[in-house]
Formats: C-alpha cells, sequence, structure tokens
C-alpha cells in the first residue's frame, strides 16, 4: 500500500464508506449469527434463528491502510437491530494484538452500549448515540451492541500496527452481558465467563 493522501466518502445514515478519488478500495466484512454462534449465551435460540436463516449482525467497511505505526486504520461498523434470546446483537469484540493501543469511536446513528473490558475482567460500559466520542483506553477489549430499533452506526480511528485479538475473547467471553429489558436494557454478569 503506497502512502499518499486520499479520502473516502462516508454515508452518515447507511454508514456505508466508499472510495473517493485516488484511494484505495474499501474492503466490506460482513458478519452473520452463524460466524458468533458461541458469542451469545442462549443456544437454543441461535439454533432458531439459524434455522429460519441466519441472520445479518453487522458490517465493517475497511479503508486499507499500512498496518505500522504512525498511520491511522479507520472504518465504519454497522450493527442490525435485534435480539438473540434476550441478548442483543453485537459485534464479536476484542483486544488489539499490540495492547498498549486506543481507539475512538464517533456515533452517527442508533443507539448502543461500548463494552470495554481489561485483561482481568473488569467490564465498563458507556452509552452509545449520535454525538458521542468513546475513547477506548489501551489494553481493553471492546464490543459494541446495538440496544436500539435502527441500525447503531459508529466510525472508528485506530493506530496503525494495533491488530486484532479474537481468539482471547472467543475463549474467556465478555464478564457482562446486554439483555433486553422492556423497551430499554440492562447490563448481566456472564455466568459462563472465565
Ligand atoms: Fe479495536
Amino acid at each position: 500500500l503506497a502512502r499518499f493522501p486520499f479520502d473516502s466518502l462516508l454515508d452518515f445514515k447507511a454508514g456505508t464508506l466508499r472510495a473517493g478519488a485516488a484511494a484505495p478500495e474499501v474492503q466490506k466484512v460482513t458478519r452473520r449469527l452463524s460466524d458468533l454462534r458461541d458469542a451469545f449465551r442462549d443456544q437454543a435460540a441461535v439454533e432458531r434463528l439459524l434455522a429460519e436463516g441466519d441472520p445479518l449482525l453487522y458490517e465493517v467497511y475497511n479503508v486499507p491502510v499500512p498496518e505500522e505505526g504512525g498511520e491511522l486504520q479507520h472504518c465504519t461498523s454497522i450493527i442490525q437491530p435485534g435480539v438473540v434470546g434476550e441478548e442483543f446483537f453485537m459485534t464479536a469484540g476484542h483486544f488489539h494484538t499490540q495492547l498498549a493501543t486506543a481507539e475512538i469511536y464517533l456515533c452517527l446513528r442508533g443507539q448502543g452500549i461500548l463494552l470495554m473490558q481489561e485483561q482481568a475482567g473488569n467490564a465498563t460500559a458507556l452509552e452509545m448515540y449520535p454525538g458521542v466520542v468513546s475513547y477506548i483506553p489501551p489494553e481493553r477489549a471492546h464490543r459494541s451492541v446495538n440496544t436500539g430499533m435502527e441500525p447503531l452506526v459508529l466510525f472508528c480511528v485506530y493506530p496503525g500496527d494495533a491488530g486484532h485479538d479474537y481468539g482471547t475473547l472467543r475463549k474467556k467471553g465478555f464478564a457482562r452481558l446486554v439483555l433486553r429489558d422492556g423497551a430499554g436494557y440492562r447490563l448481566a454478569s456472564n455466568p459462563s465467563y472465565g
């Protein structure tokens, strides 16, 4: 990947990113329930939804820049509304491979929860709604949860060499669950954490 100035075009409502003039092609990643089947607590609900057609959970539009220090990765995430049992649709979540790297989210649409967790398991939850800029300090795993009725759209910026570690969370899970509670949400301890 060459170093040259370029721009990308962000649709604030849809959350899609596309390449501007002279820009590298934007990469799109799609995650369905079948990709995250073990991440949800209610496995009977997972099986029911998979039998009905494997719903779309989220998409990521990533602008490819070199995976090196000094660079800035940037992407959008679009998380669909919905529940698996009582648990809202969410992203897989990850630590950065370079643990000492932070990240910024800007919420453009919808409402949700940004779950964060230290390696020792201490968890934090911040609300996201349009205009909220969330700071994810270094050494925190992060997961986005859509608690609303429309797509949750986030714009994200993080260091070029951060990398993604999904495996640690896949093994241990998150200490907190975000569950539907009437028209709102509640946080609950994850009985199978660790
Ligand atoms: Fe990240």
